[in-house]
């Protein structure tokens, strides 16, 4: 990442983390490690700095859904900083409120409009906070990339998980047409898709061994994936190598969808 400032959203656990630890592998400068919870934030970026490679951890709290927060966080980096070159809107799943909503999921009649708003928020609003707000900086020094952490079910559709998928494939539509608009700016923005992951997040509600082992027999590799399963190829579409990669959106997802 030729010394670049990197940002990972929702970094305090699970993918975030991988990718934040990956992002510093890659050669990042700093890894601006963000967290709605502050004591992940600091217990990774604490990480990051231990790796000893030169790369500094520094933990940022904000919660990516309220524009506020993001704007203030944005400021904050490049006050320290001066930028963020490679932006990772990571945070996600239903936000803070994972347990009690991917719990309860249930069918799209069956819910009420007030619960989508955790859905929609983290997933398609937070995303587009955060580009918002690094832009700008991005646009003025002619370089910059952005990567969105999506769901194949925003590709393939996931019962009982409808406007999560509606929010995910939201945030893959944003990519293709921001694409277009930044790419004369040297600015890429990509997409993966992940199948299921083994997190913290996930396992909170898919924790007991018999569903996980039904899961893993829809996967053609026969496992769901691991965090650092999908970070690998986050820190390359955020590094100088993936300089004329745009407006994509990869799987990461064991087999499960296979789109041309
Ligand atoms: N794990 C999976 O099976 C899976 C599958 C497909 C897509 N994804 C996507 O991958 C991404 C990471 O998922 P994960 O399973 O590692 O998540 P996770 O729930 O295990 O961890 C998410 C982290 O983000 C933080 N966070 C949540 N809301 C936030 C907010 N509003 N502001 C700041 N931080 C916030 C949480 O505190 C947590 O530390 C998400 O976008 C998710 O939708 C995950």
């Amino acid at each position: 990442m030729d010394e670049r400032v990197a940002l990972v959203t929702g970094a305090g656990q699970g993918v975030g983390r991988a990718i934040a630890l990956a992002s510093a592998r890659q050669g990042a400068r700093i890894v601006i490690v963000n967290d709605y919870v502050e004591e992940r934030a600091r217990r990774v970026a604490e990480e990051v700095t231990a790796m000893n490679i030169g790369v500094q951890g520094f933990p940022c709290q904000a919660d990516v859904t309220q524009w506020a927060e993001v704007s203030r966080m944005i400021k904050e980096v490049a006050d320290k900083f001066g930028s963020v070159d490679v932006l990772v809107n990571n945070a996600g799943n239903a936000g803070h409120a994972v347990a009690d909503v991917m719990g309860s999921s249930r069918e799209f009649v069956e819910t009420d409009p007030d619960d989508w708003d955790a859905w929609v928020d983290v997933n398609f609003l937070a995303p587009m906070y955060l580009a918002r707000a690094v832009l700008p900086h991005m646009i003025s020094q002619e370089w910059g990339r952005i990567i969105n952490v999506i769901s194949e079910a925003g590709r393939v559709g996931e019962p009982r998980l409808v406007v999560y998928s509606g929010a995910k494939a939201g945030t893959a539509g944003f990519s293709r047409a921001l694409a277009k608009e930044v790419g004369r700016h040297n600015i890429t923005v990509n997409c993966v898709a992940l199948g299921t992951i083994d997190t913290p997040g996930v396992s909170s509600v898919v924790g007991d061994s018999a569903l996980l082992k039904k899961m893993s027999a829809r996967y053609p590799l026969k496992r769901i994936g691991q965090p650092e399963d999908v970070a690998g190829l986050v820190a390359f579409l955020g590094s100088a190598d993936a300089s004329w990669i745009t407006g994509q959106t990869y799987g990461v997802n064991g087999g499960y969808a296979t789109l041309p």
